[in-house]
C-alpha cells in the first residue's frame, strides 16, 4: 500500500513491534486512531471518543489546532533541516527566549532534545558537566526514586523505579544510582490535592547522603508530581525539604517535569505551584502540544557559565560535547512557537487552574464504585486505581477496554487509569469524561 492510498485498516499488523504493548493481544484485536479533532478521537470502526488523557498529557490544547499546524507547514516550506552544531537558525533562539520567559527566575538557558528520555540524559550530562567545570570530579552518584518514571534511555531508566521497566535491564544499567522510597502510602487513598502527612519521606534522601557521602552525589531526581505511576501528589513541605537536603549537600535538583510541565497544575510549571526551585526542569510533550517530538531541559544560567567558562577547549570545539541530529528542528520549534502564542493568548494556565476544582470533584464523585480503591489528583491530572485482580495490570487494562468501548479514551498505568483532560476542556467535557468513566468502570465490574 502506498503512501497515497492508505486506508484506515493497514494489510498487514506483524511488522510494527509496538511499543509498550502486549503485541499479541493488540494484534488479535486492533484499536486503532484514525482521526482527532478538538477533544474527541475517531477509531477505525468511526467510533468517536472523548480524549480524557490529552493523548499521553501532550495534547493540552485540543486535537487539530490550524495555528500549530500551519505554522508547521509553512516552515517546512521555507526551512526543513538544518544541522544544529555550530550553526543555527532563529528560531530555535526566539522559542528559548519565550520558554526562558516561563521558567522559574535564574533557569534561563534552553537545551533542546527530542523528547523527555532524552531530556532526562542531557540533564544528568549537564550535572556531570557542571560539577566537573566546579573542579568537582568526584560527584557521580545520583539518586532517583521508586515509582519514578524519566523515560527509556539508559540513564533514564536507571534514575526511574518501576519495576517492570528495569528488571531485564538490570546488567546494563548506569552505576551508583539510589532510590529514595515512593511517596504512595495508605493514609493517601482518596486524597484531593497534596497530602497532609509523609513530608518524613524526603528524609530518605538524607539517610542516602549520610549512606553515600553528600559530596559524591551529583543529582537527586523526581517528578514533582508522580504522573505514570498514576498520580502520586508531594505531601505538603515534601519537595521543600527536598530542595532544603540538595542545599545542604551540594546537589543539584532536577524536576522532571515531562507531564506536570506547560500548565497542568495550573501554573506554568509545578515548581511555582508548589514554590521550589530547581536547578534544572526538563520537559517534552506539551512545548509542541505533541505534534512534533520536542524535549528541553531548561538549566541554571550560572550552570551554563560555569561549564562556558571552564572550557579550555579550542576555538569551534564545543564546551559540552552533547547534542542531537534532532535538537531544535525547525518544524518542532515552530510547532513550540504556536504553542506559547496560544498559551499566552487563551491564558491557558489560568483556564487549566480554573477547571481543576471542578475535574478534581468530578473524578472523586467516582469513589463509591465498587472496584475503585484510591483516587488522587492535583490541578488536571488524576488518577483512578482499580483493585488489583490476580496479577498487576489486568484490571487496569481491562477497565481502559471497557472504557474504550463505553467512549473514553485513556491510557492505564499498571491498575490505575491515567485521566488528564485538555485545558480547552468546558464543564460539558469534564462531565462527559466522568459520565463515561462511571459507565466504563461499572460495566468492568459486572464482567
Ligand atoms: C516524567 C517523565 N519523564 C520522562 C518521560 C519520557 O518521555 P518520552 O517518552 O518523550 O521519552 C516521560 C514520559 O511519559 C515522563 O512522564
Amino acid at each position: 500500500m502506498s503512501s497515497s492510498n492508505r486506508t484506515n485498516i493497514p494489510n498487514s499488523l506483524n511488522e510494527h513491534w509496538m511499543p509498550f504493548t502486549d503485541n499479541k493481544t493488540f494484534k488479535k484485536n486492533p484499536r486503532l486512531i484514525t482521526d482527532a479533532k478538538g477533544v474527541y478521537l475517531t477509531n477505525h470502526q468511526g467510533k468517536k471518543m472523548i480524549d480524557a488523557s490529552s493523548g499521553l498529557f501532550c495534547n493540552p490544547l485540543g486535537h487539530g489546532r490550524k495555528e500549530i499546524t500551519e505554522a508547521v507547514s509553512k516552515q517546512l516550506d521555507k526551512l526543513d533541516y538544518c544541522q544544529p552544531f555550530n550553526q543555527g537558525y532563529g528560531g530555535s533562539f526566539e522559542l528559548a527566549t519565550r520558554i526562558a520567559k516561563k521558567t522559574p527566575e535564574g533557569i534561563n538557558r534552553i537545551f533542546y532534545t527530542i523528547c523527555g528520555s532524552t531530556a532526562v540524559e542531557t540533564a544528568i550530562k549537564i550535572a556531570i558537566a557542571y560539577h566537573r567545570a566546579k573542579g568537582d570530579s568526584k560527584r557521580f552518584r545520583f539518586v532517583g526514586r521508586e515509582r519514578g518514571y524519566h523515560g527509556m534511555n539508559i540513564g533514564a531508566t536507571t534514575v526511574g523505579g518501576m519495576i517492570n521497566n528495569v528488571k531485564t535491564f538490570a546488567s546494563v544499567l548506569m552505576p551508583g544510582v539510589q532510590h529514595m522510597r515512593h511517596t504512595h502510602l495508605p493514609e493517601h487513598k482518596f486524597v484531593k490535592g497534596q497530602p497532609d502527612t509523609g513530608v518524613e519521606m524526603a528524609e530518605d534522601l538524607e539517610r542516602i547522603a549520610m549512606n553515600f557521602g553528600g559530596e559524591n552525589i551529583a543529582a537527586c531526581i523526581v517528578e514533582p508530581i508522580a504522573g505514570s505511576t498514576g498520580t502520586l501528589v508531594p505531601p505538603k513541605g515534601y519537595l521543600k525539604r527536598i530542595r532544603e537536603i540538595c542545599d545542604k549537600h551540594g546537589i543539584l535538583l532536577i524536576f522532571d517535569e515531562v507531564i506536570t510541565g506547560w500548565g497542568r497544575t495550573g501554573s506554568a510549571f509545578a515548581s511555582q505551584e508548589f514554590g521550589v526551585t530547581p536547578d534544572m526542569i526538563t520537559m517534552a510533550k506539551a512545548t509542541t502540544n505533541g505534534v512534533i517530538p520536542m524535549g528541553v531541559v531548561a538549566v541554571k544560567e550560572e550552570m551554563y557559565d560555569a561549564v562556558l567558562d571552564s572550557s579550555k577547549n579550542p576555538e569551534g570545539t564545543p564546551e559540552l560535547f552533547h547534542g542531537y541530529t534532532y535538537s531544535g528542528i525547525p518544524a518542532a520549534v515552530a510547532a513550540g512557537l504556536a504553542v506559547q502564542d496560544i498559551f499566552d493568548k487563551e491564558d491557558i494556565f489560568n483556564r487549566a487552574k480554573e477547571m481543576s476544582p471542578y475535574f478534581q470533584d468530578g473524578l472523586h464523585s467516582l469513589k463509591d464504585l465498587k472496584e475503585v480503591v484510591s483516587i488522587r489528583g492535583y490541578g488536571m491530572m488524576g488518577g483512578v486505581e482499580m483493585k488489583m485482580k490476580d496479577k498487576p495490570g489486568k484490571s487496569g487494562f481491562q477497565t481502559f477496554k471497557h472504557c474504550y468501548d463505553a467512549g473514553v479514551n485513556f491510557k492505564n498505568t499498571g491498575d490505575t487509569l491515567i485521566i488528564a483532560p485538555q485545558f480547552i476542556c468546558e464543564k460539558k467535557h469534564i462531565d462527559e469524561i466522568i459520565d463515561k468513566l462511571r459507565t466504563g468502570i461499572s460495566n468492568y465490574s459486572k464482567s
